[in-house]
């Protein structure tokens, strides 16, 4: 029989046999998309945060891009979730259950593969929330599992110096929360958060297109026209498309023009919000942070950070030079990979 202390030196020895046979993996999971970063590989998945859910039973029926395609389109018994709706844990089962497939996906030999996982999450979730993502990151396969910061992440991905005595402001503007923190020698030092990013945008111009133009429009509606002609600020050349939707009055299908202006006009409130969350953390930042911020500028991550002039609206805003990351999408598993790297040889936990 083996006593209870070789067992364990046993398991952790494999652990570590087989954690260096399989690829650690970096994970976004972010409130619109997840993202997989596989260490020698790349990017290896990038999915809308979605999961279909049969409400009678609770069954998990699809997730990812088949889940996303029913939004809008499911028949009364099946619910399209976003689980982490408005970058926070709304239901806790259905996050494990995306994860679990999520890395289920990536993992090519699932029996002996257990590898280091580091997960970006939104930083306004909860201590609880956090090592409850690390526990069912365990359960998915994961050797060990950590939990890191979205906008720390964010950071990394973009190539800020975060570790060295200078302050860097990162602003990352996601599907359900925009953060902005402000980082030196490897840690936060000032850092908000904000419920308002890309999906308030799309309700305010589904509102707007209901009460201006009495059309009627859907979530994934609004979010094409944000992506197509949405601009937090004028255009060198304002744009026009035609919508579809539902007329209010007759209740029939009907196409009409959309400027980018109106569309502007449609989410002022929300740009408004994210550009009060800027200048109130500069606010806060200490002096010599402060002044790091305003002479390197600031760093836009998050698919947000893609709506044209947005970086122009800022720093007209603030008196701050303002710069889009490289790829704002990627940036946070970017990170959580590079994050990865670090500890290559180090227990995940120092
Ligand atoms: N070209 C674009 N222009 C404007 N918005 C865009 C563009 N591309 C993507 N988006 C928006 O970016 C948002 C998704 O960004 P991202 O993938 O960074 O969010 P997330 O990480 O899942 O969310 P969060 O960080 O809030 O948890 C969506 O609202 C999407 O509509
Ligand atoms: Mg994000």
């Amino acid at each position: 029989m083996l006593s209870h202390r070789t067992f364990a030196s046993v398991t952790r020895h494999l652990g570590r046999l087989f954690g260096h046979l399989s690829r650690d993996l970096g994970i976004d999971l972010g409130t619109a998309n997840t993202l997989v970063h596989v260490k020698g590989r790349g990017i290896m998945l990038r999915e809308p945060s979605v999961v279909a859910v049969d409400s009678s039973t609770g069954e998990v029926l699809s997730v990812g891009e088949d889940a996303k395609r029913m939004v809008g389109r499911t028949p009364t018994q099946i619910r399209a979730v976003q689980p982490l709706r408005d970058g926070v844990i709304a239901d806790f089962d259905t996050t494990e259950a995306m994860l679990q497939h999520f890395i289920d996906k990536v993992l090519t030999h699932r029996f002996w593969e257990h590898p280091r996982v580091v997960i970006g999450v939104p930083s306004g979730i909860t201590e609880v929330e956090r090592r409850a993502v690390e526990e069912a990151a365990r359960r998915a396969g994961a050797w060990d599992a950590l939990v890191i910061d979205e906008p720390m992440a964010a950071a990394i991905g973009a190539g800020l110096p975060v570790a060295e005595p200078v302050g860097s402001m990162v602003v990352d503007v996601g599907g359900g929360t925009t953060e902005v923190a402000v980082i030196s020698l490897g840690g936060i030092c000032t850092e908000r958060s904000v419920r308002v990013a890309g999906e308030e945008m799309d309700e305010a111009i589904a509102t707007y297109v209901r009460h201006e133009l009495n059309l009627y429009i859907g979530e994934t509606t609004a979010e094409q026209i944000k992506i197509n002609i949405g601009s937090a600020f004028p255009l060198p050349e304002e744009q026009e498309m035609m919508i579809r939707g539902k007329d209010l009055v007759s209740g029939l299908p009907k196409s009409i023009p959309l400027t980018s202006q109106q569309v502007r006009e449609a989410i002022r409130e929300p740009l408004g919000v994210i550009v009060e969350l800027v200048k109130e953390t500069l606010d806060e930042t200490p002096p010599e942070l402060a002044a790091d911020v305003m002479n390197r500028g600031i760093v836009l991550a998050g698919g947000v950070a893609l709506l044209r002039g947005l970086d122009q609206l800022i720093s007209a805003e603030t008196d701050v030079p303002v710069y889009v990351a490289e790829d704002p999408l990627t940036a946070v598993v970017i990170g959580t990979a590079h994050y990865l790297e670090e500890l290559d040889g180090f227990p995940m936990r120092r």
